[in-house]
């Protein structure tokens, strides 16, 4: 009997009869007792989880039986990547925000567009990505879509705050939870790496970040894996915060974007206060 017969069979059970507890489960009902408490409920009285009327428990009728139902498996597709950009450190107010939704018309933009849109290239051919420039320009969004895009693509990928990692490894010295190489090889796994803020750390711990660095970097590049930094740096500057080894592993195959467009942040942050402000300041008389 195929998975699609048993579940008609659940579906559309035959006249209700007692089931006698003591006999051995039937193939329906071990099927049953393998599926969600969730679907579990819903299946002796079908309802749609979806909101489509034609829909039972996540099943449709179709020509010769029944299919999972088009709605519902596109609802646990956004589910399902929903908990994987939240397993990539993609949560936030950034998680929020697609495509469609930002500004794209300054070339810095346009360009990490393009790197989206190429997401498979990136990630085949190891392409790194390197997003310069000013603060609140939209460099750590942009690699929060580029690892999204990764992720709707099937690959794996994981952003991390540079400077919140290093201090993870440095204060994980004592306390001994992972050992220094394991916490690289969670950074050396995924197939798109998004290391956000690069050089953040610089002042306090510049020898280890270096060190970090140039490990880190150095088992992507031995696997030609694609990695994107940005930093609030100049090109110089990333140069001398990264070391020169790690930086000679990524800049010859690397797309540079220089973020000098407006300030989004300022809009972004003004607009969401300014409702609030504006009546503040009428009820001071102001
Ligand atoms: N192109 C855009 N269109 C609309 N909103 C944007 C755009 N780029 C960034 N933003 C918004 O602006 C805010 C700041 O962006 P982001 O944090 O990416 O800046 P940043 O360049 O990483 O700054 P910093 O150097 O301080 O880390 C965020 O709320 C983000 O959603
Ligand atoms: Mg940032
Ligand atoms: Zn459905």
């Amino acid at each position: 009997m195929t998975t699609a017969e048993r579940i008609s069979l659940t579906l559309n059970p035959a006249p209700l009869d007692v089931p006698d507890l003591a006999q051995p489960l039937g193939a329906a009902q071990q099927f049953l007792a393998r599926i969600p408490r969730s679907l579990e409920a819903a299946a002796p009285a079908p309802e749609s989880e979806c909101g489509d009327s034609a829909c039972a428990g996540g099943w449709v009728e179709a020509e010769g039986g029944v299919r999972r139902c088009p709605r519902c498996a596109a609802q646990s597709r956004t589910r399902r990547l929903a908990d994987q950009y939240a397993r990539a450190g993609v949560e936030g107010t950034l998680y929020q925000v697609s495509w469609g939704e930002v500004h794209l018309e300054h070339p810095s933009w346009r360009l990490a567009r393009a790197l989206g849109r190429n997401i498979r290239d990136v990630v085949r051919e190891g392409i790194n990505v390197a997003m310069v420039g000013e603060k609140g320009r939209g460099k750590t969004q942009a690699g929060v879509l580029l690892a999204k895009d990764a992720i709707d693509a099937e690959y794996s990928a994981l952003v991390v705050d540079w400077a919140d990692w290093v201090d993870d490894v440095q204060s994980d010295y004592t306390r001994r939870v992972k050992t220094q190489a394991e916490h690289v090889a969670t950074l050396t796994t995924p197939d798109l790496l998004v290391l956000d803020d690069v050089g953040a750390a610089a002042t306090s711990a510049g020898d280890l970040e270096r060190k970090l660095f140039t490990r880190v970097i150095g088992q992507r590049y031995n696997h030609r894996r694609a990695t994107v930094v940005t930093a609030n740096l100049s090109r110089s500057e990333l140069q001398d915060a990264m070391g020169e080894r790690a930086f000679d592993r990524i800049e010859h195959a690397c797309q540079w974007i220089v973020f000098n467009g407006p300030s989004y942040r300022a809009e972004v942050e003004r607009r969401r206060v300014s409702a609030t402000l504006e009546r503040l300041q009428r009820e001071a008389g102001l």
